[in-house]
């Protein structure tokens, strides 16, 4: 007798659905948090998770597993081996060093560089056809370094970015005006750090562009509190690892819906890393946040916001700043 009777003479209609799978590399903080909203999200067949810490690295997919009565059937695999993340659709790559506290994101280069010569070659041999996500940092370097690693089009090697800095602007926006973040249409862009750039020319809340529906509202504000708003941003991850060490919860759900956007051919605009060349008069090979369309190739294109001169020179200075850290690489 067997457990289950089989309905022969059922035949499963051709799969038209593609098998979809993610590989998380690192699974830290970080690399968890991205693991359980991808799950609890239901947006992958099959999670492959890899770590250099067997021990760790074993007890977090148990752990995972055994939470599948409450979750969508998802195959959970886990190894130290990349063979388990072959033909993946998506490598996110969390592996690395992190900040202390008030340390710059920059200031783990090196670190993390060394980890990308040994990460970066087996998942593009693994998963040829797939598309790296960058989350570690300094995110903008990293994937450029990822990019050049792998071999990829650059339209298949993408960084979280700024998407995560956005989030946090629209939350700080919304406050401000007491509104629904969803509502809230804002963008940073640049470096994901202490150079990002807020785009405050074409943030609007419901459709109404801000400065104007700030004055149609008589709130009363000046340039100052606007700017004071892009300074919490960029405060808002020391603030985070000052108090409990590192960030995790708001990377996660950020890192979920651009794999979202992706796996499910969204065609979103999200402000994510991606090469910059040629955009926004950026002439360099560098990586960095500009608001692209995801889908399932990947960077499918760039919007051609409209940048204030003062922006458009933010954004080059935050080019350039990425830049002098990645000549430093010899890649
Ligand atoms: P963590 O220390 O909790 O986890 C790092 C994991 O990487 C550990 O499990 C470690 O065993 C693993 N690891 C180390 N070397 C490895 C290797 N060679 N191969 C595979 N795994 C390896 O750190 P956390 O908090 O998860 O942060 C991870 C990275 O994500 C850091 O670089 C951090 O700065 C970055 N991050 C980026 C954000 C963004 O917005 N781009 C936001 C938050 C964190
Ligand atoms: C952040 C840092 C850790 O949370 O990149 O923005």
């Amino acid at each position: 007798q067997t457990f289950f009777t089989p309905i022969h003479q059922a035949t499963p209609p051709s799969p038209t659905k593609h098998h979809t799978k993610i590989s998380v590399i690192g699974v830290g903080n970080v690399g968890m948090a991205i693991a359980q909203t991808i799950l609890t999200q239901d947006l992958v067949d099959e999670l492959a998770l890899v770590d250099s810490n067997p021990n760790k690295l074993r007890g977090e997919m148990l752990d995972l597993q055994h939470a599948a009565a409450f979750l969508p059937r998802t195959k959970i695999l886990a190894s130290v081996d990349y063979a388990v993340t072959a033909g993946s659709d998506l490598c996110i790559v969390t592996a690395g060093a992190r900040q202390i506290a008030r340390e710059s994101r920059l200031n783990l280069l090196q670190r993390n560089l060394e980890l990308f010569r040994m990460i970066i070659p087996p998942l593009a041999k693994n998963s040829p056809d797939g598309i790296l996500l960058v989350v570690s940092n300094p995110v903008d370097v990293l994937t450029f370094v990822a990019w050049k690693l792998s071999g990829f089009s650059s339209n298949r090697v993408i960084g979280s970015g700024t998407n995560l800095d956005s989030s946090r602007f629209r939350f700080l926006i919304a406050d401000h005006l007491d509104v629904n973040a969803q509502d809230v249409q804002a963008y940073i862009v640049g470096e994901h750090g202490d150079s990002s750039v807020a785009l405050w020319s074409s943030i609007s809340v419901g459709g109404v562009p801000v400065l104007s529906f700030l004055d149609k509202q008589a709130i009363k504000y000046e340039k100052e509190t606007l700017e004071n708003i892009h300074k919490a941003v960029i405060q808002g991850a020391y603030e985070v690892i000052n108090l409990k060490g590192y960030t995790s919860w708001a990377i996660g759900y950020s890192v979920a819906s651009l794999a979202r956007s992706i796996l499910r051919n969204q065609r979103k605009i999200h402000p994510v890393s991606i090469l910059a060349k040629n955009f926004y008069g950026i002439d360099g090979e560098v990586f960095l946040s500009l608001p692209a369309q995801l889908g399932r190739a990947g960077v499918l294109g760039v919007t051609n916001a409209h940048l204030t001169d003062e922006e458009m020179q933010q954004l080059r200075d935050s080019a350039k700043t990425i830049m002098e850290f990645q000549t430093q690489l010899g890649l």
